[in-house]
């Protein structure tokens, strides 16, 4: 990269979301629940240019060191992400997502009929497959657009 170039500022403290494929950076937001009412300090590269990737989404969260079990259920839509732990600027963790075995109250079931669309309190859940999610309360199988199911509750 050229001094000519922007790019997105190192951090100080926090966790960089690194080699999401492009366009996804929005949806990684989604699946974390940040939509800046928590008042993180977030950064956004969208389509920049990757060594491994044609291009890739980075996003960065300042302040907030994201677990393992967060960042896992990335792995639906960002299979090959690498996460960073900075502090004081330094990378002083860096790792792969896995694919978590179920992922609880981050997708919404597409059947309508589904016990997790009627008016009761209960969280979705789904079994991880190795091409989709299959909900635990109906079978319903979802393998495409996962990220047009972001958003259970
Ligand atoms: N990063 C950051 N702030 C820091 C340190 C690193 O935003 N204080 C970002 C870098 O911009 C990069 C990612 O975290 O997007 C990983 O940093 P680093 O491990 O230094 O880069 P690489 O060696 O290129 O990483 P990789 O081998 O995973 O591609
Ligand atoms: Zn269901």
């Amino acid at each position: 990269m050229t001094d000519k170039q922007l790019r997105v500022s190192k951090i100080e403290n926090g966790t960089v979301i690194d080699h999401v494929h492009g366009g996804q950076a929005l949806n990684v937001l989604a699946i974390l629940g940040i939509d800046g009412s928590g008042g993180e300090q977030v950064s956004i590269g969208m389509n920049v240019p990757s060594d491994t990737l044609a291009t890739k989404d980075v996003v960065k969260v300042e302040g907030r060191e994201l677990s393992q079990d967060e960042v896992d259920v990335l792995s639906l839509i960002a299979p090959d992400a690498t996460i960073n732990i900075v502090r004081e600027y330094d990378v002083v963790e860096k790792h792969r997502v896995d694919r978590p075995e179920t992922v609880t109250g981050v997708l919404s079931c597409p059947n309508h009929n589904c016990i997790t669309n009627a008016d009761e309190p209960v969280e979705t859940r789904f079994a991880v497959l190795r091409d989709g999610v299959r909900c635990e309360f109906c079978e319903q199988i979802v393998r495409e657009d996962i990220a047009n199911h972001i958003g259970g509750d």
